[in-house]
């Protein structure tokens, strides 16, 4: 096993040394921390660090320097082993390094170029063409149902964030987002209010989105880790969900050094929860493509369908990479692409699972993608990314983002000559991979 490395800062935080040196923390773990000093502490000697991050009280350690690991500026960077002075601040340091990844992942996500090299695909599915459609174009319809409630279009802004307060926010506003243009909203992992009930409130949306189809949202593997099927049914009750997704995200597991890595047995434990919980569970990849064994078993054992969020847009190994600044950094650049593209886990899970609710997403970013997902036979289409980054700006921002694409999918039902996404769907693409597809 690698030593656990230091997580690097996307936002350094202010330090005190008990010398009455100030300084910023860098990058930090556990039972150790690199901080950027005016100048170097004489190595061996111990005193009182006091780390100062938003929101909660300073947590105060004992330090021990080791050497300067470099010098920038006027800066000198050096690292600490740290010993918690009491129970309740590594329990304070345990929460703060959870919440600094979250918003090291947001961040991230919405600062830097985190998808992948490769495209999902789509360039490979063409639609039919009609000439002259016997349809009037401003009745075209672009409306569904999803888990029994009317949709404006077949889109799901899947889940992606909570558990601090600036992910609550961002959950407010694309809730918001959802039931003002009348699309479904999924949830991020809520396996911290799990943790801290406290936490609830930054993933409860209800309120602002009583009418949307609103998907509960935990990692699979967590079931290992002491997440019980009972816990999944609380997570779906207290934000009032209709279904719940859980999220298979084993490349992530791997490189982060936090990662929960024991997915042995984990099927039959999704059986339990299918079992348990009050309202439909669907199996959700993270961006590295639903496998069509993984389909045909989430249907086995009971799930109502699958996420495929394939490769082609996020890159959580691009995400992790960019969060690490040694050896992790270049196990996720190796695997940025990997996985199956979007458009062969359609095909691959639709053909696995046909009676599936099959959620095309990854690298979805057209209502040109959107309608060749249903073509190849997806019931709804998922985006996530660009619509973080879309309410980042504003609430409005987001709403555009998403009636731009339902235009661009009415203009491509029309041209396609389909009156519907039924009778899209049943048509299928003109052709794959230049293949006539009848
Ligand atoms: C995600 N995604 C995600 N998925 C999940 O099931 N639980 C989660 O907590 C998260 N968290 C998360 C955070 C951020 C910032 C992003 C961008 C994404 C994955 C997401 O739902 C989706 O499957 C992928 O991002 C692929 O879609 P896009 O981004 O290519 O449209």
């Amino acid at each position: 096993m690698m030593s656990p490395p230091l997580i690097k800062l996307v936002r350094a935080l202010p330090v005190r040394l008990g010398t009455g040196v100030a300084g910023r923390c860098r990058a930090l773990r556990a039972d150790a921390c690199e901080l950027s000093l005016p100048n170097p502490v004489a190595a061996g000697e111990s005193l009182v660090l006091i780390i100062e991050a938003p929101r909660r009280d300073p947590l105060r350690f004992s330090a021990t320097p080791g050497q300067a690991v470099a010098r920038e500026e006027d800066q000198i960077r050096q690292r600490f082993t740290l010993v918690p002075v009491d129970d309740a601040t590594g329990r304070g340091l345990l929460e703060l390094l959870t919440q600094l990844r979250k918003d090291a992942h947001l961040e991230l996500c919405l600062e830097e170029d985190v998808e992948t090299t490769i495209g999902p695909g789509f360039e490979r599915v063409v639609l039919p063409h009609c000439s002259l459609p016997d349809l009037d174009g401003d009745a075209v319809s672009t409306a569904t149902e999803f888990l029994d409630k009317p949709l404006n279009l077949p889109l799901v802004i899947t889940g992606m964030t909570g558990g601090t307060d600036r992910a609550g926010e961002f959950n407010l506003a694309l809730a918001a987002v959802a039931q003002r243009t009348g699309v479904a909203m999924g949830l991020g992992s809520q396996r911290s209010m799990l943790e801290d009930p406290a936490l609830a409130r930054t993933f409860q949306v209800r309120d602002v989105a009583p009418d949307v189809p609103l998907l509960a949202n935990l990692g699979a593997v967590q079931l290992n880790y002491g997440v019980t099927p009972e816990a999944c049914a609380r997570a779906v009750e207290t934000v009032d969900a209709d279904a719940l997704c859980l999220h298979l995200n084993v490349m992530q597991e791997m490189i982060q050094p936090e990662g929960n890595r024991n997915f042995i047995k984990i099927a039959q434990l999704i059986r339990k929860v299918v079992d348990e919980v009050a309202v439909p569970v669907l199996l959700k990849e993270t961006g590295t493509g639903m496998s069509s064994d993984v389909a045909r078993l989430a249907m086995d054992v009971g799930c109502l369908g699958v996420d495929v969020a394939g490769v082609g847009g996020t890159s959580w190994p691009r995400v992790e990479a960019l969060r690490h600044d040694d050896d992790r950094q270049g196990i996720g650049e190796a695997f940025r692409d990997w996985g199956i593209t979007t458009v062969d886990a359609v095909r691959g899970c639709r053909g696995a699972a046909p009676v599936a609710q099959l959620i095309a997403s990854g690298g979805v970013r057209s209502g040109l993608d959107m309608a060749r997902c249903i073509a190849l036979g997806a019931d709804m289409c998922g985006i996530a990314l660009p619509l973080l980054r879309a309410v980042a700006r504003s609430e409005d921002a987001a709403v555009d983002y998403i009636e731009q694409r339902r235009e661009e999918l009415r203009v491509a039902l029309m041209c396609s000559g389909a009156r519907d996404l039924r009778a899209l769907r049943d048509r299928g693409p003109a052709s794959v991979d230049g293949v006539d597809h009848d």
